[in-house]
């Protein structure tokens, strides 16, 4: 057997993890595992720059490491793979060359890491005849095949710490303070945070906010002499009479999310009359070290694709169902997202603490 790994979309702590275990898991099958540098662009490139033969000399002393020493992509891909035709840069499908790669190089299997949208592109290669088993991967915990994705706990634990060291600068200064964290379309990041963070404030995509009600609570914590507040918002949150938040689009991605904790942190200044500042977390929540609990989960993942591609569950994904990894149909494991679902306990213990979420 000879299998590709790749790597594709925004990164997530853990990465180097799940390419450990593919490659010790492959090896000690007897297989030759080749790694594919920057999601699938490798394959377009010369054997020297876009392939990466993983020994286990290669995947020595990376679990621990975040990013991914394959490199990815989170902007054009086979199918859309940018390029600059008469000056002016454009898209093309560059599918079939890549599965004449693919073949060429004696190719059995490929396990594709990613998001949604990895899956997206592996489930069209699946179909041209692609043997593809793939990992989830995202640090926004938004895929509801799967009870959790690694990279979530790390993100989680590195907000959580920044609201912790937000609570004293901003009971000093008396400030509102507000602190925007990752989450597109699902506030897990938010919500887990901003509780275990003890935020005051909680904004995110599930509830569309209304400001007044934000501003309502926050004077009347200073007034009965609480003079602090942390607000925690999810770059997708939005308000109930608008929209998300952009910073822009570029060829060949999703939009870029950003600015709301600016906004708001302005706009609640503003209409409080108490000092307010914002920052944003970004891709802090992405670097260095996955936690044990990570680390241990990509593994599980890592060896868990592995032992698909030799029972042959081409086309599915792993997912984790507490205890076990299973295979689940890639159409199916990206058919619905999974938001935080309003009657949750963390949600109600949010309201019991008597968190603001917006509404
Ligand atoms: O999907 C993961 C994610 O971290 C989102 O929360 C965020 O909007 C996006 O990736 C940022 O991507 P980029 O690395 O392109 O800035």
């Amino acid at each position: 057997m000879h299998i590709l790994v790749n790597t594709g979309g925004g990164d997530a702590p853990g990465l180097n993890a799940v390419i450990r275990a593919v490659t010790l898991s492959g090896l000690r099958r007897g297989w030759k595992v080749t790694g594919i540098r920057r999601g699938y662009h490798g394959l377009l490139e010369p054997p020297s720059e876009g392939l990466i033969e993983l020994t286990r000399d290669k995947v020595r002393g990376i679990a621990h490491l975040g990013g991914t020493i394959l490199g990815t992509v989170n902007k054009g891909h086979p199918f859309e793979f940018i390029t600059e035709v008469d000056g002016k840069k454009t898209t093309i499908d560059v599918s079939a060359e890549i599965m004449r790669r693919f073949r060429e190089i004696g190719a059995d299997a490929m396990i594709a890491i990613g998001g949604d949208g990895a899956f997206r592109i592996a489930t069209r290669f699946t179909a041209m005849g692609m043997p593809i088993v793939g990992v989830p991967k995202t640090i926004d915990n938004d895929l509801s095949c799967t009870q959790a994705t690694f990279g979530f706990d790390t993100a989680v634990t590195v907000a959580t710490e920044a609201i912790d060291r937000l609570h004293s600068t901003a009971e000093s200064h008396e400030r509102i303070m507000v602190v925007e964290v990752m989450g597109r379309y699902a506030g897990w990041i938010a919500m887990h945070a901003g509780v275990a963070g003890n935020a005051h404030v909680i904004l995110f995509p599930e509830i569309p906010y209304d400001i007044d009600s934000v501003v309502d609570r926050i004077k009347k914590r200073y007034a009965s002499g609480r003079r602090y507040c942390i607000v925690v918002v999810a770059e997708g949150a939005m308000p109930r009479d608008g929209d998300i938040s952009t910073i822009g689009t570029e060829l060949g991605r999703e939009v870029r999310l950003g600015g709301l904790a600016e906004k708001i942190g302005h706009y609640l200044g503003e209409r409080t009359g108490f000092e307010s500042r914002s920052l944003v977390l970004g891709h802090l929540q992405r670097g260095g070290s996955p936690t044990h609990r990570d680390r241990l989960l990509a593994l599980r993942f890592g060896a868990a694709a592995v032992r698909m591609v030799e029972q042959g569950k081409f086309g599915h994904i792993v997912a984790y169902q507490p205890p076990h990894m299973v295979p689940v149909l890639m159409e199916e494991a990206i058919a619905v997202m999974k938001t935080v679902p309003l009657d949750s306990d963390t949600v109600q213990t949010a309201r019991d603490l008597g968190i603001c979420l917006g509404d």
